[in-house]
């Protein structure tokens, strides 16, 4: 496996359109895969699919990435990222057959509802990723969640239900399915079919090209500095300036940390002098995911900048 199969930050939806889909007779996506055995155990079964694999947490990342080196899965590919963003803004539209979900964290406290897979907008993210016909697998061990889901998935008109079952029989059992049923829980197990294609799938944002150029001269380092602490935007979509630190070339890192419904992502801005004035961009090596707060950020900069602020 080579790197170009491990996406662990940038953008995933040209790398998987470019290089993810040639000659797969089939796509499949799990989200929040854990330590990976299911995304592996799939991938061996079926060499000739694709499986794309989302998870949020770095630790489990790197469990998954072992494993798939290991097994010389070349089917494989990993995105360390959040589910509820990547499914909206990130993957292709109406690309996969089907989508896994082995016991999604249920989010019981109330301030943590909008993370819940029955949340509003994911039955909409979900008819977004899925080709007409494609099937999304949920599995938990919460009854409640599971008949939640069952009224919830289908308020997107494309998504029906199409199997309920209690214990089902699986071919492969998850970390988590291991030690629920170890303590004598019940399974349920839901699928629900897309049967319709999107009445108007419109566009995903795409990748947005973040940089931008400003005549005059370069900010010094000591105004830039003073940002510490600047703050922007709003609940959903928020981010601050850290610190700044200038190099002996003039250029000036910005740090600056962004959080997208909690999706948080530490990473650089770059204030690059050039002939009659300066550059701003992002730092090619922190290279974030352009989520709304990372844009939003990136225009506050811009426009202290073009406002002469800095
Ligand atoms: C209870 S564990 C289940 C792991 C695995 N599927 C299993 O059955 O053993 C839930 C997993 O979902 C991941 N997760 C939670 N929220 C996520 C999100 N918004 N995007 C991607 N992964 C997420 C967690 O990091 C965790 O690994």
């Amino acid at each position: 496996m080579t790197l170009d199969r491990i996406i662990i930050t940038g953008d995933p939806l040209p790398v998987l359109t470019s290089l993810g889909d040639k000659g797969f007779q089939g796509r499949a996506l799990e989200i929040g895969f854990g330590n990976g055995e299911f995304i592996e155990h799939m991938a061996l079964q079926r060499p000739q699919s694709l499986f794309v694999g989302i998870e949020i947490s770095m630790n489990c990342v790197m469990k998954a990435v072992k494993r798939v080196k290991r097994s010389n899965l070349s089917n494989v590919r990993i995105i360390m990222g959040d589910a509820r963003f990547l499914l909206k803004e990130r993957l292709p539209l109406e690309w996969f057959d089907k989508v896994y979900m082995n016991f999604p964290c249920p989010w019981p406290k109330k301030r943590h509802a909008r993370r819940r897979v029955t949340a509003s907008g994911f039955s909409d993210m979900l008819a977004g990723v899925l080709a007409t016909g494609g099937v999304f697998e949920l599995v938990t061990d919460d009854g409640d969640y599971a008949r939640e889901a069952a009224l919830s998935i289908p308020r997107n008109p494309a998504l029906c239900l199409e199997r309920f079952e209690a214990d089902p029989e699986r071919k492969v059992q998850t970390k988590y399915e291991r030690k629920w049923l170890g303590e004598g829980k019940n399974i349920f197990l839901l699928s629900f079919l897309k049967n319709k294609g999107l009445p108007n799938p419109g566009m995903k944002k795409g990748v947005l090209e973040l940089h931008k150029a400003f005549q005059g001269p370069c900010p010094h380092i000591s105004v830039v500095a003073a940002l510490k602490g600047h703050k922007g935007g709003e609940r959903d979509a928020r981010w601050v300036f850290r610190d700044a630190y200038a190099s002996s070339s003039g250029v000036i890192l910005v740090e600056a940390l962004s959080s997208d419904e909690g999706f948080e992502q530490s990473f650089f801005f770059r204030i690059v002098p050039r002939e009659g004035g300066c550059m701003l961009k992002v730092d090619a090596a922190s290279r974030p995911f352009t989520t709304p707060a990372v844009s939003g950020a990136f225009q506050d900069l811009g426009s202290l900048l073009e406002n002469r602020e800095l």
